[in-house]
């Protein structure tokens, strides 16, 4: 059965949601599913703008032909290679082989090496604002390398306002029916993913994020809608999101807040972590969110740490090395970029206390811009009621610096 909605009068998502799918990129839990957003619009050609993972291929076979109803494909317009988006392209071309492919000479050279057999179509290489007409709607295509991948392009149809924004203002989560972000409460039901998606997938990538926002910038009255490759699509409120990207993508804190993550073996490290979320919120400090790193996924603790200004990282010593599932969380934070915080250190050691020293160690030479506090809370074993003093030290250094 077809499942499509009208974006615009003539652009139909003819795209489709996966919640079978347990890990995208074989990597981030998704509970929530995923969408994979593809556009057609029906002009005086068609054009088609991206295709959909090919587990979800039927899905889009079934969209396009009820809503082409009996006309041509005439182009096929990709911004984006990664297979999440273009793994039916192949089956397109088998389906309606006269299609021409509009694309960029990086993103031509990835369909080879992915084995999709364009070359026996025609295709037209397009380069940084190139503009193309179907009809009434002309397209200009503004190139956005590392957003997420180095071939990544944005199109934007300058009749309407619709800005096809490749992974850009995507999100997890499958749409189940909604398809504009003003049909959900984003902010309530979807922003949290939103931002695990954005700092998982291009956190890394801030400074790529702010010069596809700075070329946005120059056109922002003129865009009406944007049309992201996962997730709901903005058709209002448009600066909301925007400013979100903003703010990640500069590595600014979200919110004034303090993220505690604890390793614990047996309890004792965790007891110290829940004694000082108590503290600080005794002290009337409530934004504070505490997560097991044992049992929390990585991609939701890179989430947080991009959301809260202050990080307390709270780790036993093991095999007198930082806890491992601590160690990749920190190996994780560097990669995905996350700097300009304020970080408190809690330290636990049976036989020797470590990872305190370890962990300091670790973000004064991996991470960038981080702000380390003195007040240090070690423990040996447990948390005996004579720590109170240092752990009070370290509540107040907090609240100081949050000042
Ligand atoms: Fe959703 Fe970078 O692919």
């Amino acid at each position: 059965m077809y499942c499509v909605r009208n974006v615009t009068e003539d652009l139909y998502w003819v795209g489709a949601n996966d919640h079978r799918l347990a890990l995208f990129e074989n990597a981030y839990p998704i509970p929530r599913g995923v969408s994979y957003n593809s556009y057609l619009l029906l002009d005086e050609k068609t054009a088609l703008f991206d295709t959909v993972d090919f587990g979800s291929c039927r899905q889009l076979i079934e969209n396009m032909t009820h809503v082409l109803d009996g006309r041509p494909l005439d182009y096929l317009v990709i911004n984006h290679l990664e297979p999440d988006h273009a793994g039916s392209i192949e089956e397109v071309l088998l389906r309606w082989p006269k299609v021409k492919i509009i694309s960029n000479e990086k993103a031509f050279m990835l369909m080879r090496q992915f084995g999709f057999h364009v070359d026996t179509h025609d295709q037209i290489e397009v380069k940084e604002g190139d503009t193309f007409s179907f009809g009434t709607h002309t397209v200009t295509f503004v190139f956005a390398p590392m957003v997420h991948w180095p071939e990544v392009m944005v199109t934007f149809d300058v009749t309407n306002g619709v800005l096809f924004s490749a992974d850009a203002f995507g999100t997890f989560g499958a749409l189940d029916g909604k398809l504009f972000a003003d049909e959900v409460n984003f902010d309530r039901d979807w922003l949290d993913d939103a931002r695990r998606y954005l700092t998982n997938i291009v956190g890394k990538y801030g400074p790529h994020i702010q010069l596809i926002l700075k070329k946005a910038g120059t056109i922002l009255d003129k865009i009406k809608y944007i049309c992201p490759l996962h997730g709901p699509v903005w058709r209002k409120d448009l600066m909301y999101f925007i400013q979100k990207y903003d703010t990640w993508s500069r590595y600014v804190p979200e919110e004034k807040g303090v993220l505690i993550v604890y390793a614990s073996m047996y309890g004792n490290t965790e007891a110290a972590a829940q004694a000082l979320a108590a503290r600080l919120c005794e002290k009337g400090q409530t934004n504070v969110a505490v997560y097991d790193v044992s049992s929390t996924d990585v991609s939701q603790l890179i989430s947080e740490s991009f959301k809260y200004s202050h990080l307390v990282l709270a780790s036993v010593t093991y095999n007198l090395g930082i806890y491992p599932k601590m160690l990749n969380f920190l190996m994780d934070m560097k990669a995905l970029n996350v700097q300009n915080r304020t970080i408190a250190l809690i330290e636990n050691g049976s036989w020797a206390c470590k990872s305190g020293d370890l962990m300091q160690k670790f973000i004064n030479d991996e991470l960038k811009d981080m702000t380390i506090l003195n007040e240090r809370v070690s423990m040996a074993s447990s948390l005996g009621t004579d720590k109170v003093p240092e752990l009070d030290a370290l509540v107040n250094a907090i609240l100081e610096s949050m000042a």
